[in-house]
């Protein structure tokens, strides 16, 4: 018998999921509380940015195999990938993975699957249960299945990562790993690793305190040589020829929501055990801070010069700006030099971000059109057309490469 499927929430996770899992001829219905989501779906259209993503949507909704709603339908398996983002001292706000659990509760008659792929604390595939079955008092204990599959795609690269990526299928029991694991094998070719649903849950976390904690060693390496007259992107290269050492590369700080989000939902979770995954934390959120300050040295050396700031989204080659360290550096720099004009370069951003269009003094240009312009150059992120800047044009300027792009120049 083929099952249906819903997939709760059509972001930039579920959307993509329930488009791979239509192309393989699996009918499922996506359901958005946002009707803009919504009807997007069912035009055969998409509302998020990721390459592809439009035509396999396209051709879904064509075949009949794909269809969104904003009301709960009846389904064999439940896929919830709501946001999960945090609240203000930092523990993860569940109150949108609560409304989804809750609205899934009233579709179900038992003998389903729920899954939550939202990036959620250790505790939460539990406490979904006990939500539905307080939302359901009805329903036989242990009569609707619930397993935690957390997602770990690249936005840029999602429908090929969705396909290929390792995915871990934890379940509640271990007839809800087996059932979770059917799902995934419908789309995805990678392996399917069996756990339990709170290993599942930690697991994702750790993922993202990982990359975490070491951007952070980069970082703090930063500050250190910068304090000691050392050249740190000359000292990590000579480091990494030891062959067990492999140094990131530091930055202007951490962004998006992810990596920059996640490792707090471990310290809310045993804040006396998270000493090293905190502090990283800080050291990464302090880093914009720093480069903020050396920023203004190198403007108050120059006064009157335009300044041209390369980059605004949070990591290098995407458009997204959420949460990003150089937008927010951009934002402070411009805003606290009211008398001075800057330039700001994005190549993968069209019109100036709401951040910085009220303010008088700054304008999106071109690359060359910038350095032509500007006396100052920050470099805030290393997206590949900056890399093909010459030693010549930068000659004469004063030049903050806080990625180390230009560490040959
Ligand atoms: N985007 C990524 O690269 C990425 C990667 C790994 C994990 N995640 C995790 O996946 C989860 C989803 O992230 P996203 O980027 O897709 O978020 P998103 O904001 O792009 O999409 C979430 C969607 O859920 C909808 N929604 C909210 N409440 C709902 C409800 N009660 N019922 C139905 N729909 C509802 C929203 O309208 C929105 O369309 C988060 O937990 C995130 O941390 C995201």
């Amino acid at each position: 018998m083929t099952q249906k499927i819903a997939v709760v929430g059509l972001g930039y996770i579920g959307l993509p999921t329930a488009a791979a899992i239509a192309a393989q001829g699996v009918p499922v219905v996506g359901v958005d509380v946002n009707d803009t989501a919504v009807n997007a779906v069912n035009e055969g259209r998409i509302h998020i940015v990721e390459p592809d993503l439009d035509a396999v949507v396209a051709k879904a909704v064509a075949d009949g195999m794909l269809t969104a709603t904003t009301e709960m339908p009846a389904a064999d398996v439940y896929m919830i990938a709501v946001p999960t983002p945090f609240l203000a001292d930092r523990s993860a706000d569940l109150s949108y993975v609560e409304r989804a659990s809750k609205s899934v509760a009233a579709a179900l008659s038992g003998g389903e699957l729920v899954i939550l792929e939202s990036t959620s604390p250790p505790g939460t595939t539990e406490l979904m249960a006990q939500w539905v079955h307080e939302a359901r008092p009805d329903l036989e204990p242990g009569s609707v299945l619930f397993a935690h599959c957390p997602e770990r795609v690249l936005p840029g690269q999602v429908l090929r990562e969705l396909r290929e990526n390792d995915r871990i299928i934890g379940g509640l029991t271990p007839e809800a790993t087996e059932k979770a694991a059917a799902v995934y094998r419908i789309f995805c070719v990678g392996e399917l690793l069996p756990t339990d649903a709170k290993t599942a849950e930690f697991v994702k976390l750790v993922e993202n305190s990982f990359r975490d904690v070491n951007i952070a060693f980069a970082n703090e390496l930063s500050l250190i040589s910068d304090r000691l007259g050392i050249d740190v992107w000359h000292a990590i290269e000579l480091a990494n020829h030891h062959p067990r050492v492999n140094i990131l590369t530091p930055g202007p700080g951490v962004g998006g929501h992810c990596i920059a989000v996640d490792p707090w939902f471990i310290v809310a979770a045993a804040p006396e055990e998270s000493r090293l995954i905190k502090t990283a934390r800080e050291v990464n959120d302090h880093k914009p801070e720093w480069v903020l300050e050396r920023a203004q040295a190198l403007l108050a050396d120059k006064p009157g010069a335009t300044a041209a700031l390369l980059g605004l989204a949070f990591k290098k080659n995407i458009d997204d700006l959420r949460e990003s360290p150089a937008l927010e550096i951009a934002h402070e720099l411009v805003t606290r030099s009211a008398d001075r004009q800057f330039v700001v370069v994005e190549p993968n951003v069209h019109e100036i971000p709401k951040a910085l269009a009220g303010l008088g003094n700054v304008s999106l240009a071109g690359l060359d059109d910038a350095l032509a312009q500007a006396d100052v150059v920050v470099l805030l992120v290393d997206h590949d057309e900056f890399a093909a800047v010459t030693s010549e044009t930068l000659v004469g300027k004063a030049v903050l490469d806080t990625r180390g792009q230009w560490r040959d120049r």
